[in-house]
């Protein structure tokens, strides 16, 4: 491990070890453990997931001091600090819960952390900077804990947050990652492609969660690498607050029953914003759904879609499917 990413490895997998010994160990991490404990957290997870907490902005330097770690240049890259006019460095994680980012093979490769207080005028997260070891794009959060069970299933559960994937392993559902707080990238879908065929996209249930699931369901259904499924929850909730409000067995109970196909989402999705008693929204909702339609390749999904359509609106089906011949050829 001498190399320079190795020796990046090496810090990351110290400074993350320091964040959780000061999270479950001592004095300075009693608010933050509290903090946890109160949203439902147990310390058997949040040993599962090494969660830590940076107290101050002035801990990593006198921990390097005592461990003697004096390399300027490889502590400037780390991604742990950021530099002050004067060159000296400020570490950038201040009074917040550490979520470690590991890679596949499980070892830490950045940091989310978590501010402990709503104020607006500090992002709720704040991730490492993009590096040598970090880029976003390719990294899910806990898949590399998750694939075993992803292997054993074929099916994962693509989550908003980190909360939520934590939220569902306290739920047994241990196959849930979660992007960086991005939309979902290729390089994503590329990473689980190799290991799932089934997956589900569980974003929180409140408007900007159905925008997101929609435009993962837009990249990744021309792909045809996956048996696509929506799950979403009721109230608005994200899946952190519904296991807070009605436990965990309830949470697996609703994933299990709810997962909804892609085309059943889209009858949903469209109906946002629509009157449809008016003839004018029936036809324009009628017309996304063909659109939607006419890109599944399954013809057993195809065919539940039409019939469903036909009886909510009383259309002779064989209506339907002559527009949804029109959009075909417009397709191929
Ligand atoms: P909790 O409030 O702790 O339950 O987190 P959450 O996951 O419910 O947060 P939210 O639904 O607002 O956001 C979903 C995900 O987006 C988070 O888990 C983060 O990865 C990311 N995210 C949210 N807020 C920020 C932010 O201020 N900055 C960055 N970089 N990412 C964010
Ligand atoms: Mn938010
Ligand atoms: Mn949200
Ligand atoms: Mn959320
Ligand atoms: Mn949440």
């Amino acid at each position: 491990a001498h190399s320079e990413n190795g020796r990046l490895k090496q810090l990351y997998a110290q400074v993350s070890q320091l964040y959780h010994h000061i999270l479950v160990n001592t004095k300075l991490g009693e608010s933050a453990l509290e903090y946890l404990h109160a949203r439902g957290l147990s310390d058997e997870i949040i040993n599962e997931f090494q969660l830590g907490y940076a107290p101050t902005d002035e801990l990593l330097q006198a921990f390097f001091h005592e461990k003697k770690i004096d390399d300027y240049q490889l502590l400037r890259r780390s991604g742990l600090f950021s530099e002050r006019k004067d060159e000296t460095l400020k570490e950038r994680f201040n009074d917040r819960i550490m979520f470690p980012i590991r890679d596949q093979m499980g070892q830490v490769i950045a940091f989310s952390g978590r501010a402990l207080t709503a104020d607006k005028k500090v992002p709720k997260y704040l991730n490492s900077p993009e590096g040598p070891l970090f880029n976003k794009r390719k990294i899910l959060f806990n898949f590399d804990k998750a694939k075993k069970t992803i292997r054993h299933t074929g099916e994962v559960f693509l989550f908003e947050g980190f909360m939520d994937v934590l939220a569902a392993w306290r739920a047994g559902i241990k196959n849930g990652v979660a992007s960086m707080g991005t939309s979902l990238t290729t390089e994503q879908i590329y990473l689980l492609e190799q290991t799932a065929t089934k997956l589900y996209v569980c974003y929180d249930g409140d408007a900007p969660g159905k925008a997101a699931a929609r435009r993962a369901l837009e990249l990744i259904s021309p792909l045809h690498k996956f048996e696509l499924g929506v799950v979403l929850l009721p109230e608005k909730l994200d899946p952190d607050e519904y296991v807070k409000k009605y436990g965990e067995a309830s949470f697996a109970d609703f994933v299990m029953q709810n997962r909804q196909t892609e085309l059943e989402f889209y009858l949903e999705y469209y109906k946002q914003n629509k009157n449809l008693e008016n003839e004018h929204d029936q036809l324009e909702y009628i017309t996304a759904i063909l659109e939607k339609v006419a890109q599944v390749t399954d013809p057993l999904l195809r065919d539940l879609t039409l019939g469903r359509l036909a009886k909510e609106f009383g259309i002779e089906r064989v209506n339907l499917e002559s527009q949804l011949q029109v959009l075909l050829t417009r397709f191929q």
